[in-house]
Order: structure tokens, then sequence, then C-alpha cells
């Protein structure tokens, strides 16, 4: 039994030579050093089948400590894999010159608080799993090139130390079980991962603390997974920032599809940026985005863009936005839900654009057109007007879109004020008549003239001479 379990601790010590040992390591217990305790009061001991490997056990007071490292000849002989068991001192040392020559280091279940000084030298696997540890030096790790496995999982920390250039080295890091890491000293690890040189064991349980204000990313929780501070920062390098701008991005909700990892969707506020136009790109899954208070006048990105693709909400309020007929056919036109343009520069309302919007979707949209100046005509006096009042459910503020000129408002416009050309018809009746009037005058003058010249010389003047002859003409002539 004893035998078997060395044997598999050499062949794992074996394989750490080579950098890596499997997660299924078993490694060598007190066991051994308990059964040569009474013999000796030596707390460390060489395994007699694996002459690299030391394992230490219950020490409790520097005394022990030096005595064991001594009487375990652990710097006489080459010693590469150094085993750590009940270590209660307060601190632990890092900089002594006596795991220079390690390849492994571990000090799991004791009791130190405190990691101090720098490690350097050829370690390159350290495990501190399973101790109080509430602080290691920002720089005890930085100087160890062929640092490969770090495990300070179940410990008390609340950050992170640096961890040596990783360049093209995969490393594996457990921070698991820490309940107290604060979420800012992780954000940094995220962007190495993303170099796919950091491997973060035991991910389920690696969760860091957020302060319920300042994180505005998840707020109904102060824990964030390792999952979760993934998304979060790929949606804080997507979101849109530029020299003198940076958009507020956030957690909008969760889109839970079964059989389908669960799909966060992300609301971004640019408003008041004083932007020009709409934002180059837009994080994964943005589905509301507030552009309000800007000078924006395009809307462009909206209709081809594919990071806008899955936008419902688009609020423009108070920008230079001049017409919407871009939007005719476009994804957004059907999937919206809130299109909010009050404040504008609209000339118009291109009413067709949502003759099959309103009606073909069963869940409510919104538009708002407040305050916008449309040219108004004879045709909103009409249709558009018209439109409003049977769609009041779509468009609440269908009483505060306004028409330019002074007219006031749309739902107040009336036909005789911008109909103009059914007062122009009307008056070009009275001219039809007072024509009519007039050539019957003169033709009433003329006949009665050529009849007094018929009556005095006997003869018709031209040009009733040259009219063929009609009935009448013979009352005349008899
Ligand atoms: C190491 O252990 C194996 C099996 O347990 C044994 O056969 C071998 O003799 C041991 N070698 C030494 C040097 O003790
Ligand atoms: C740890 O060591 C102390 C003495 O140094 C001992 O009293 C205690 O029982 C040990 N704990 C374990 C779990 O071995
Ligand atoms: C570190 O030590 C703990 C306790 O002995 C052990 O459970 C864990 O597997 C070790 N970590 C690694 C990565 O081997
Ligand atoms: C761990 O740290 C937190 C805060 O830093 C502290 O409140 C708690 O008592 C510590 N727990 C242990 C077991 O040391
Ligand atoms: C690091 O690990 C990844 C995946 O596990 C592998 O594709 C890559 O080749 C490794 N890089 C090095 C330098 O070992
Ligand atoms: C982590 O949790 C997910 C879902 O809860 C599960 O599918 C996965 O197997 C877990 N991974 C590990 C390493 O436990
Ligand atoms: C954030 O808080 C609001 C209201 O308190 C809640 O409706 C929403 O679901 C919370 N978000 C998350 C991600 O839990
Ligand atoms: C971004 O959002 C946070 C949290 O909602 C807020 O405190 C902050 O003022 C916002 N920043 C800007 C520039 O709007
Ligand atoms: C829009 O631009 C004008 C000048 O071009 C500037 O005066 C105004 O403040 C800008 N508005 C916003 C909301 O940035
Ligand atoms: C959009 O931003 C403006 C300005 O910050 C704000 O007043 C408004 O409430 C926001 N609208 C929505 C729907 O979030
Ligand atoms: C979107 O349309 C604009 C103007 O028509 C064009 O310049 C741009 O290349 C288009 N972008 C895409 C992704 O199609």
């Amino acid at each position: 039994m004893m035998n078997m379990l060395f044997m598999l601790a050499a062949v794992c010590a074996s394989i750490l030579t080579f950098g890596r040992c499997s997660q299924n390591t078993i490694e060598p217990s007190c066991f051994f050093v308990e059964k040569n305790k009474p013999s000796s009061l030596c707390a460390c001991s060489r395994l007699p089948n694996r002459t690299d490997t030391v394992v230490c056990c219950n020490i409790n007071s520097l005394f022990i400590f030096h005595q064991g490292l001594a009487c375990g000849d652990v710097e006489k002989f080459p010693t590469k894999h150094l085993y750590m068991y009940n270590y209660t001192i307060d601190k632990f040392d890092a900089g002594s010159s006596k795991w220079r020559n390690l390849e492994t280091l571990s000090v799991t279940n004791g009791k130190f608080k405190r990691v101090v000084g720098q490690f350097s030298g050829s370690l390159n696997r350290v495990n501190f799993s399973g101790n109080s540890l509430t602080s290691i030096d920002e720089s005890s790790f930085a100087k160890l090139p062929r640092l490969r496995l770090l495990d300070i999982s179940h410990n008390n920390l609340t950050s992170l130390p640096d961890l040596p250039a990783l360049e093209q080295r995969n490393v594996s890091l457990d921070i698991s079980g820490n309940h107290y890491l604060e979420c800012k000293n992780m954000l940094h690890l995220i962007s190495l991962e993303t170099f796919n040189n950091l491997h973060i064991a035991n991910i389920n349980e690696t969760f860091c603390l957020a302060p319920r204000k300042s994180f505005h990313w998840f707020n109904s929780t102060d824990k964030v997974s390792w999952d979760q501070l993934i998304k979060r920062r790929s949606v804080e390098e997507k979101c849109p920032k530029g020299p003198n701008y940076q958009c507020n991005c956030s957690f909008y909700g969760m889109d839970l599809v079964q059989g389908q990892s669960p799909s966060y969707s992300i609301q971004v506020d640019c408003s008041g940026r004083h932007l020009t136009e709409l934002p180059k790109q837009l994080p994964l899954n943005t589905i509301v985005l507030n552009v309000s208070n800007n000078n924006i006048s395009s809307l462009q990105k909206l209709i081809n863009d594919s990071s806008y693709s899955n936008i419902r909400d688009f609020i423009a309020d108070n920008n230079n936005i001049e017409s919407i007929k871009s939007l005719e056919g476009s994804h957004f036109i059907y999937t919206f839900r809130i299109l909010s343009l009050k404040e504008n520069r609209l000339k118009s309302i291109p009413i067709y654009l949502f003759s099959h919007v309103f009606d073909s979707r069963w869940d409510a949209k919104h538009v708002n057109l407040a305050g916008n100046r449309l040219n108004c005509d004879c045709s909103t006096a009409q249709s558009v007007k018209l439109w409003l009042m049977t769609n009041t459910a779509y468009i609440r503020d269908y009483s505060e879109i306004l028409c330019d000129k002074g007219l006031g408002r749309v739902i107040d416009l009336d036909m005789t004020q911008v109909c103009i050309y059914q007062k122009d018809w009307t008056e070009y009746i009275y001219y039809i008549i007072a024509g009519e009037i007039l050539l019957l005058i003169l033709l009433v003058s003329k006949v009665s003239y050529d009849y007094c010249v018929f009556k005095t010389t006997g003869y018709l003047p031209w040009p009733a001479s040259k009219m063929p002859k009609l009935p009448c003409d013979w009352v005349f002539e008899s």
C-alpha cells in the first residue's frame, strides 16, 4: 500500500520533471514521516524510493522548520520536490535561497497567512492550496520564468500577485475557493487568458466580489463568476469609445434558451457624447442603444451594420436626424420595440414605412416623434394626421408632433390651413363665371351691333355674313 503510494508519487514526480502533472496527482503524504517519528525527531524525510523528493510535516515553529530542512538534507542532496504539510508559521519566506533549485514546492493544508519576498530559480510548480493566506507580495512569483502551475486555491486572498511574463507558455492557475477576491484584481488575468496562455483551473468554483455600487454589470449579486467576468470583459473591450468619449455598456438581461448556455444582452448608453455619427461598432448582443443628446444625422449603421442587428430599442432623442425614409425595408423596422426620435429634424413622417410594421406584429412597438417640426402640407393634414389618430397606441406622443412655420400641432392641423389648391379652385370658379358673364355681354352687344348695322345698311357685317344661314336668320331676312 505504502509502496504503491510512493510509486505513484514517483510517477508523478517524473512527469513533473517535464513540467506537467495531471490533476489526479497523488501526492506524498505524512504517513512516512509519521512512521519515522518515533526514531527521528526530524520534521522532514526524504522518500526512500524517490531521492529527489522530501516531505515535511507539522511545522509550527521556525526552529522545527530550519532543523527539519537541515536534518532532511533538503539542500545537501539534489532535492527537486518539496512537500510541506501542516505548516502553521504565520509567514512563508519566498526569498530564501533554499527554494532556488526546487522544481516543485508544495506547502498545503497548513495555516500560514502571508508569503513575503520573491522567489527565484527554476520552480515550475507551486502549490499553496488550503492555507489561510491573506496576502502574497505582489512580486513574489514575478521572477519565475519556468512557472507552469500556481495553485493558491482555498485561501483567504483579496488580491492576486503578479504572474511572470507568460509570453508563449501555458500556465495553469487555480484561484478557486478564495471568497474575498476582488473583481478589479482579476480583470487583467482575463486579457491574459484570451491569449490562450493562462488556464484557469476549477472555473466553476472561481468567483470574485464586486462592490454593488461601482460594478454596474451584475447588480443582483455580489459574487461574480469567472464566466460572467469574461463576458463582461469582452463587452467592455467592445464598448464604443473614442479619443474624447467613452460609452457606458451594461448588462440588460439574460435570455435563457433551453439547451443553450444563457446569453446576455447588453445595453449601450452613448448619450451626450458629442457624437456626430452612430458608434462604429457595438458589443455582441446589444439590444438597447441610447444615443440621445448628440449631433447624429445618419441612421445608416442601424440599417446595414451587423453589430446593430440585434437592436430592439433605439433612442436617439435630440439629434439632427432629418429623415427616416432609409429605414424602409430594413431588419430594424420589423423588429424594433422602441424607436425614439424626439426633438430631431424630421420634415416628414413616411407613414408607408410603418404600414406593415404596426399591423403585422402582435407585440407592442413604440415610436416617439415629439418635438419634430414637420413640413405640414395638405397630405399631412389629411393622411398623417389621420394616421396619428388611428395609431395612438403606438405613437403615444402623437399630440406633441409639430408643424413648422408656426402651424402648431399636427393633430390640430386644419385642412383649410394647408390645402391651398381647394381655395384656388373656388377662386377659379368665380373667374370663370365672371369671364362667362363678360363673354355674354360681349356676345349680346355684338349681336345688337350686327342687328343695328343690318337694319341701317341691309347687309350683315363680317363675319356674320360668312356664317351659314340659321333658321332664325329667315326671321331677319323676311
Ligand atoms: C522502489 O520501489 C519499487 C516497488 O515499490 C521496488 O521494487 C524498488 O526496489 C524500489 N527501489 C528502491 C531503490 O528502493
Ligand atoms: C499540525 O501540527 C500541529 C503541531 O505542529 C499538531 O498539533 C496538529 O495536530 C497538526 N495538524 C494536523 C492536521 O496534522
Ligand atoms: C495542491 O495541493 C492540494 C492539497 O494537497 C491538492 O488537493 C491539489 O490537487 C494540489 N494542486 C495541484 C494543482 O496539484
Ligand atoms: C478572510 O478575510 C475576510 C476579509 O478579508 C475576513 O473577514 C475573514 O475573517 C477572513 N477569514 C479567515 C478564515 O481568515
Ligand atoms: C497551450 O495550450 C493550448 C491548448 O491547451 C495549445 O494549443 C498550445 O499549443 C499550448 N501552447 C504551448 C506553448 O504549449
Ligand atoms: C461547470 O459547470 C457546468 C454547468 O454547471 C458544467 O457543465 C461543467 O461540467 C462544470 N465544469 C467543471 C469542471 O466542473
Ligand atoms: C438588476 O436589478 C433590477 C432591479 O433591481 C432587476 O430587475 C434585474 O433583474 C437585475 N439584473 C440582474 C442581472 O439580476
Ligand atoms: C455609466 O454608468 C454608471 C453606472 O450606471 C454611472 O454611475 C456612470 O455615471 C455612467 N457614466 C456615464 C458617463 O454616463
Ligand atoms: C452639436 O453641434 C453644435 C455645433 O455644430 C454644437 O453647438 C452643439 O453643442 C452640439 N450638440 C451636441 C448635443 O453635442
Ligand atoms: C437615454 O439617455 C438620456 C440622456 O442620458 C436619458 O435622459 C434617457 O432617460 C435615456 N433613455 C432611455 C430609454 O434609457
Ligand atoms: C452601409 O451603407 C453605406 C452607405 O450606403 C456603405 O458605405 C457601407 O459600406 C455599408 N456597410 C455595409 C456593412 O454594408
